[in-house]
């Protein structure tokens, strides 16, 4: 638990309990490498060199994604939303949860559950994710039969026209933008939100994810700022999924288009 919270190899951790520089918030020596630490337990607090820790099992942060940075660990040309959630606990085992763009900006989720990862982004939970978007004009209204230019029909749960100030004030304002909307989708296919306005007559200028199931991106959250979150948060209030084995996807659609992989910077928009 000190090596994973603290970024160290287990040797060196080894090395500090030996040399007696960790110990307990209450003074006590802490040298058995051995001692259980449960998740049961909750977080707990050791004081290394002096400097006290709260070692945590699992971490989830809510990230606001700026405009301009990709969904990515790594990146050899822009910079990652992965570079700011430094200094968050378990930083080095925060995956994201599905991807936004390079050019989209809002909530983007992170954990270190796997499992919940999965459930957050498979097709099956059918998780609503809700954008508020720009567009550079008209589109017509979208219908059930609406198919993209792959042959996907997505699954648009909510949708309307909506003036500019109701939209969420982490969207980008962009001049070009002459029309603004809301759009509810419960699925993340690649690109999505732009390529349904394309096929309704229009093009996106700016894009928000502004909820992921029940969880909202607070208005007063600064972009590149982030927050602990409880991902369990996500499926109040929502109806449970249909039975059906835990890991198969349907066909048409794989949980992979949103975030089970790290993010791969090709997937980006630029
Ligand atoms: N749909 C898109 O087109 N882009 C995003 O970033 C998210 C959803």
């Amino acid at each position: 638990m000190i090596a994973r919270n603290l970024g160290l190899s287990r040797r060196q951790v080894t090395r500090l309990l030996r040399a007696g520089r960790v110990l307990d918030p209450g003074g006590m020596r802490l040298d058995d490498a051995r001692l259980p630490c449960l998740p049961s337990d909750g977080p707990r607090t050791v004081v290394v060199d002096g400097v006290e820790h709260l070692l945590h099992h699992r971490v989830s942060v809510l990230l606001h994604k700026p405009v301009g940075v990709v969904t990515a660990h790594e990146d050899a040309r822009h910079p990652t939303a992965y570079a700011l959630l430094r200094g968050a606990p378990l930083h080095r085992e925060l995956r994201a949860v599905g991807r936004l763009d390079l050019d989209t900006s809002g909530l983007l989720l992170w954990t270190t559950d796997g499992t919940l990862l999965h459930r957050l982004t498979h097709p099956r939970y059918a998780v609503p994710r809700e954008y508020h978007v720009g567009l550079a004009g008209p589109f017509c209204d979208p219908t059930p039969q609406l198919r993209l230019d792959d042959g996907h029909v997505p699954t648009i749960a909510a949708w309307r026209r909506a003036p500019l100030d109701e939209m969420h004030p982490a969207l980008r304002r962009s001049a070009t933008a002459r029309e603004h909307a809301s759009i509810t989708l419960t699925s993340g296919r690649f690109h999505e939100v732009r390529r349904i306005f394309a096929a309704l007559g229009t093009e996106v200028v700016d894009l928000c994810r502004v909820r992921y199931g029940s969880i909202e991106l607070p208005p007063e959250l600064p972009a590149g700022a982030h927050e602990a979150v409880d991902l369990h948060a996500v499926f109040r209030g929502l109806s449970p999924a249909p039975e059906g084995p835990e890991d198969e996807a349907p066909a048409s659609e794989s949980p992979e288009d949103e975030g089970s992989r790290s993010a791969r910077p090709e997937d980006e928009a630029s």
